[in-house]
């Protein structure tokens, strides 16, 4: 979806801002992501927020507010939503601003920072009160027969940990972007933290042998893990199929990868 600046926004919807924020003195368009219309770091008279947002008859929409439901219940390792505002046609998501750059995996600095995020993350149980798709809906379609109820449990899954997702600042990971909450085995946030390792160019072996710090990988059901391994790896060939683009080609031969790996020892 192609960025749009925070100014060219409906004078409605940037007014809804300036209530939350105080009078705005300069707005710069940041890059990584692409799934938000607008995503802008604003300078305001109350201190500085990232905007992040979509048109309101956008179907994306959905995800926004997912992202909304879910804040409140989301570590300190991922900023906080601050407020959000429909108006002028826009849904808007005022952020803690994160002084940050994107995460780097291949190096072994932010991987530990990123492990430890994903530490503190992997405490927080899906919360009853907020409509989470499952790991059983999400990826149950894609799995052998009878084999989708061992993806299902009741830690709350963050599941993409593509770079641009995680900032880094000071010393320390934040989790950005909440589109897709997910009620499931804690495993699978390592387990999808894997794959955008084998992305940034690590064999499967060694980006296995990386989130086997993360304790529920250690003590995951091999089974479980070959299974979620081949409903992944038919998912991405499917994703791959539609839209061929390099990257996509590459997460689909990456996962095959790690499929291959998995079911060597499940
Ligand atoms: N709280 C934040 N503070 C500073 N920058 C952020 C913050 N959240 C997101 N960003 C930046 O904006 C980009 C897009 O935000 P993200 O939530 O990932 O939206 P998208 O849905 O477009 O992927 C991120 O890759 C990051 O560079
Ligand atoms: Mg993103």
């Amino acid at each position: 979806m192609p960025r749009v600046a925070f100014d060219e926004l409906p004078a409605a919807a940037r007014q809804a801002v300036t209530v939350q924020t105080g009078q705005i003195a300069a707005a710069h368009t940041t890059g990584g992501g692409i799934n938000s219309a607008i995503a802008a770091l604003l300078d305001t008279e109350t201190g500085p927020v990232f905007v992040k947002g979509i048109r309101a008859d956008n179907p994306q929409v959905a995800s926004q507010k997912r992202e909304i439901a879910i804040s409140p219940y989301l570590p300190a390792a991922c900023p906080g939503l601050l407020w959000h505002v429909n108006a002028g046609g826009w849904v808007l998501l005022g952020y803690e601003a994160v002084d940050g750059r994107h995460a780097d995996y291949t190096t072994m600095d932010d991987l530990t920072l990123v492990l430890a995020a994903l530490a503190e993350l992997q405490e927080v149980t899906a919360p009853d009160d907020v409509d989470l798709k499952t790991a059983e809906e999400r990826w149950g379609k894609y799995a052998e027969e009878g084999q989708a109820g061992l993806f299902a449990e009741d830690a709350l899954l963050h599941t993409d940990f593509a770079p641009d997702n995680v900032l880094i600042d000071r010393g320390r990971a934040r989790l950005i972007d909440w589109a897709w909450p997910t009620r499931g085995a804690a495993w699978i946030d390592p387990f999808m933290l894997t794959l955008r390792i084998m992305e940034a160019g690590a064999p499967a072996v060694r980006a296995v042998s990386l989130v086997r710090r993360v304790p529920s990988w250690r003590q995951a059901d091999p089974k479980a893990l070959g299974a979620f391994a081949v409903a992944v790896a038919r998912l991405w060939r499917e994703i791959a199929k539609e839209d061929p683009v390099p990257w996509k080609v590459a997460m689909s031969r990456h996962a095959v990868e790690l499929r291959t790996l998995l079911l060597a020892t499940s």
